[in-house]
Parts: structure tokens; sequence; C-alpha cells
């Protein structure tokens, strides 16, 4: 075997470490047909919807979406690094851990390596804010925080730091060894007319770091209030970090749960109301930095508690895209009450006017989501007029009928009951209409197209699978490409390609290794894309439908994009190419639609 924690190793290692043994020392494992049940230990759940495959040796949550190997498995439930999951597994398994060293399909360490190289990179701009903070020029900042009343100790719990200028971090990070580009790719820095320059210059910097502890982005307030000027600048997407993937103090809410039992979790919009609510004591405390939730952050959420207060500022969390992200962590199963604070106060200015315990108060009174989104309506219709009332009573049918617990309808519509006048069976009534799907048209079109594209997905996931597990011959799929974009696609396929390459049978679930940790997910839906066919033969035979499919819809495509540009060609020499390749498609496609 060859030294280094090489792909021949690691699947001498899984082979080794099978991955319902090893759950099983952690949790129940229940044996159905062919593949192993547990009630998934990454979120909170009472059916068992966690997902052991023996065969293929990963793991799947169709739950909460988590997957990964068996080495995924331990560092997700021990909460360590890949080397230590796999120092682990080597004790378990009684064979020495080898040397550090990965030498694998080229492409993808070196995407890694780059990408270590701007998390240090992020790291040390940190550092340089942080020390900057303290120095001579961010005197004005540190002032500007004690008047807020920010602590020292929430200073260094949150890493603040200063911006001084527009030079002095560019040389910094040169100094370290860092390239421009280097720089512009983690974020840090903008350029205009060939020269780079820290874009949060003069700002107060809120360090954005992910559950892993890595810094990924920052959050640059400015000190003054200037016309013209962003309150905020934030680090923009970049290979690290996307803002409605992440989650202000993320990290910390995840140190917290580990000193304590976590039963729910604060959101809220902003940077300041995160340390406000943190020093006042509600460690439980996340911001979504201004914008609406989106379902990973749902699931980011869901894997620390299964309770969830969205707690924004005066009129913000009334707004659609406000209610929309809460309906979103509804659906992902999180139970969301809002919060309304009084006075259009926001967190930070409540707990300094009226302390902690106002807060607290302001807590307890937190509306169900339901009961939120009926009263946001009562106040959209005016209920004094009979036809106000009608309207209102119709638009709360709906809210009750989204409602996942029936055993809450009979409750709620008998309030609309109470607050309309209009008799229970007819409010009984078009619940039951709405139910048995006789809805709007709008809203049933938007149904349709998600639904369709939820099947797209799942069709591409297929093509990927049957390679992988050498179902078809590799290059076949060669010519349905462009149907690839997402981004972990696309590196399953470059996988693919180094596999052929190198003449080399892919390992499916080493992609959990090679890729990068954050397609995981994406990963182990594929792998166990399988479970919606009853054999083998019957997924290769779709594949191969598909695959054609694809492949006549690419023709026509391209065959009309061709026709188009003949017909507008005036150049007589190009127009005969142009037609001459405009038959030799229109001819493949006439023999594959013979064939089939
Ligand atoms: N935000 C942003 N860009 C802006 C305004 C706001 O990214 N131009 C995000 C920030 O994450 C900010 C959050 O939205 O923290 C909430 O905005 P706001 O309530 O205006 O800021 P506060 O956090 O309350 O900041 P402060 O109390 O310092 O004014
Ligand atoms: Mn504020």
């Amino acid at each position: 075997m060859p030294s280094g924690i090489t792909p021949e190793f690691l699947e001498d290692l899984k082979s080794r470490c099978d991955i319902v043994r090893i759950a099983q020392k952690y949790m129940p494992v229940e044996r159905k047909g062919s593949r192993f049940w547990a009630r998934c230990p990454f979120h909170h759940e009472k059916t068992a919807s966690f997902m052991l495959d023996q065969t293929s040796q990963f793991y799947h949550c169709f739950g909460c979406g988590v997957s990964g190997d068996v080495i995924g498995f331990v560092r997700a439930i021990e909460n360590v690094d890949f080397f230590d999951a796999v120092r682990l597994l080597c004790e378990d398994a009684n064979i020495p851990m080898p040397e550090l060293k990965m030498n694998d399909v080229k492409d993808i360490e070196d995407r890694k390596k780059r990408k270590d190289r701007l998390l240090r990179l992020m790291k040390d701009t940190a550092n340089f804010y942080y020390k900057k903070l303290l120095e001579e020029e961010g005197r004005a900042a540190l002032t500007y925080l004690q008047n807020r009343g920010v602590t020292p100790e929430s200073r260094k719990a949150f890493a603040l730091g200063y911006s001084p200028d527009l030079s002095s971090l560019v040389k910094a990070l040169s100094q370290h060894g860092y390239t421009e580009e280097e720089m512009i790719s983690a974020g840090v820095v903008g350029s205009k007319n060939g020269r780079v320059y820290d874009f949060l210059t003069d700002r107060l910097i809120y360090p954005i770091v992910n559950s892993f502890g890595d810094v990924i982005a920052f959050g640059g307030r400015s000190l003054e209030k200037k016309p013209d000027f962003a309150k905020y600048k934030n680090t923009g997407d970049t290979p690290l970090f996307n803002k409605k993937q992440n989650l202000y103090a993320i990290n910390l809410v995840k140190a917290y749960k580990r000193e304590q039992t976590v039963e729910d979790i604060i959101v809220v919009e902003g940077y300041m109301d995160v340390i406000a609510l943190h020093q006042a004591g509600f460690r439980n405390t996340v911001a979504s930095m201004g914008t609406a939730l989106t379902k990973e952050q749902a699931r980011m959420l869901k894997r620390y508690a299964d309770k969830v207060y969205i707690c924004y500022d005066g009129d913000a969390a009334g707004q659609k895209g406000a209610i929309r992200g809460m309906e979103i962590l509804a659906e992902e199963g999180l139970k969301v009450f809002v919060v309304s604070l009084p006075d259009g106060l926001d967190p930070d200015e409540l707990i300094k006017e009226r302390g902690k315990e106002a807060y607290r108060k302001a807590l307890s009174e937190a509306l169900p989501l339901v009961d939120f989104k009926l009263l946001a309506l009562k106040k959209e219709f005016d209920v004094s007029s009979v036809d106000g009332k009608r309207q209102y009573a119709l638009a709360a049918v709906k809210v009750i009928a989204l409602q996942s617990e029936p055993i809450m309808h009979e409750s709620l519509l008998r309030r609309i009951h109470e607050e309309t006048g209009f008799m229970m069976v007819t409010l009984q009534k078009n619940l039951d209409q709405i139910k048995q799907n006789q809805k709007p048209e709008a809203e049933l079109l938007v149904e349709e197209r998600s639904a369709e594209e939820d099947k797209n997905t799942d069709l591409l996931r297929v093509l990927l699978y049957v390679q992988l597990y050498g179902l078809i011959p590799m290059d076949e799929l060669s010519n349905v490409r462009a149907a690839f974009t997402d981004a972990c696609h696309l590196q399953i396929l470059s996988y693919l390609d180094a596999c052929c390459e190198a003449a080399q049978k892919p390992q499916p679930t080493m992609l959990f290794e090679l890729l990068d940790p954050s397609y995981a997910n994406e990963i182990g839906a594929v792998l166990s894309v399988d479970r919606t066919f009853s054999s083998t033969e019957q997924m290769v035979s779709y594949a191969k439908d598909v695959q054609k499919r694809l492949v006549q819809e690419y023709l026509e495509k391209a065959i009309n994009a061709l026709s188009e540009r003949a017909t507008h060609e005036t150049d007589p020499e190009v127009r005969k190419n142009t037609l001459s390749e405009l038959v030799a498609l229109k001819k493949q496609l006439r023999l594959m639609k013979l064939k089939t």
C-alpha cells in the first residue's frame, strides 16, 4: 500500500470500518430490506429518515438532507476534522495512521490547496483588522464601540476590527505572500484601474465565521452617517461565502450548544443586534444579515434546534420576503415564532433602552407563524366593511389550509368565525375546497414548475449515478454535458473525466473526500437516487432514454440556431458552410430518431 492518505488507503480503511457498524456505536439502527434506518443524529426528528447504505457505504438523511461516508459520519458526530476522523477510524480498525499526504486527482487537490490559502488569507485579514482597532488609527472606531455599549469581551468574542485606509491591508497581505488575484478572489479588496484597495476602508469590521470556525467574509459598518454612503458593505459572493447560505454568529451558537442544551434559536437581522443579545445573555442568537431566509439557512438552523424565534426590526417582519423566509423555515420542519418589538425598536435598542427583561417579555409574547400571518392579513383588509371581512376570511382560510397540522385547523377557523361572523360551516367548506386543490390558477402554475425542476435535477442525478457505478460506459455521456449546470454536478463530471483519463474505476463515495464539504448533501442525493427504481436494469434503461432525449433536444436547439443564422447570413461563403453544418446535424438527428 502506498504511503500517505491516498484514495487507495481511504478505500481500504472504509472497507474495514463498515458504516453500519460504526453508526451503531452511536445510535440504534434498524434494518429494513437492504438498507438500515435510524433517527437522524444531526437534526431532531421522531421518525427515522436517516438511511445507511451498507452496499455503497454512505448515509443520507431524507429529512435534513445531510450525507456522507463513514469518515463524514465520524466528523459530524464527533465534531472533528477530516484527519482526526481518519485517526479515530484507524484506531477502530487497528491499523496505523499513515503520513499525511494527499496525492490524488491533481485538479481537485489544487482546488483544495487554493481554498486553504484563501481561508488563511481571510484569517490573516481578520487579524490585521483586529489589531488595527486597538492601534492609534482605530481609536475613533473603538470609542464608537464603547459608546454603543460593546464590552471588550464582546469585541474579542466577535473579533471586531477596523480598516484604517485603502492600502495597509493590501500591503500586509502582500508581505504574507498573497497575490492580488487571491485577495480579489477572497473578496477582501476591490480593484479599480488596475489597482487593488481595501474596500471596507474606514469601517468597523464584523468578521463572518462559519460553523467550522473559518473566517469566510466581512461586514463593514461606516462610523458616520454620510449621505450617499452605504451604512454597511459586505463581502460579495466568493468561493468561500454566500450571504444566503450563512448565518452570522452560527459559530458561537455551535460553541454554546456544546456547553448546554439549546432549545431554540433567535434570528435577528443585524450584526449589532446579535452582539447586544449575546452580551445580554441570549447566546442562542444569529443574524440573517438583512436578507430573507433561505432553505440552506433553514437546514443550518435545524441542526441546532427545532424552534426558532424570528425577531426583525419594526415592520420588517411583515414584508413579503420576510414572511416567505419564515415559511421556508416552517417547510423544513422548524417551529417558527415571530417576535414583535415595541415602538419600532430593534433588539439592540430595546435591550439598551429597557433592559433584558423587556426583551425576554417580548420573546414570551412571540406569536406562532400562522397567528402572525393572520394578524398581518387582518391589517391588510378593512375588516369594518362586509366586503373587507369577506376578503379577509378568504385569505385567512388559505393561510390555514397551508398549516401542516390539521389538528389546528378547527380552532383557527373558529377564530376567523369569531372575528368575521361568517358561519363555521361556510368557512369549513371553503377550507375543504382549498385542500382539495381548488386553488387559484396562478398558485398551481408555480407549483407545477417547481415539481418540473425537481424532476430535472433527479434525472441529471441518475445520469451521474450510472456513470459513477459504471453502469454505462463513461464516454457515452460526453454529448449531454450542456445539460449540467449545478456546481456539484460539474465537479462530479470532472472527477469522472479524471478517472477516465487515468483509466481508473470511479469510487463513488470517494467524492465525499475529494469534493468541497459543502457538496456532501448533493453527493448523497446523487448516490441514493437509485431508491426510486425497482431494479438496476430499469434505472439503466431510464438513463439511456434520458440521455437520448437530451441529445435530441441539444441537436434540435443547435439546428434551430444554425438555420436562423443561415437565413440572415449575407456572406455566401459563410452561408455555405453553415448550411453544410446544418445538413450534418439534421442527418445526425434523423439517425437518432431511427434508432429509437
Ligand atoms: N445590511 C447590509 N447592507 C446594508 C444595510 C444592512 O448588509 N446597506 C445588513 C447588515 O447585516 C445589517 C443588517 O442588514 O446588520 C440589518 O441592518 P440594520 O438594521 O440597518 O443595521 P443594524 O445591524 O441595526 O446596525 P446598526 O445598529 O449599527 O445601525
Ligand atoms: Mn441597529
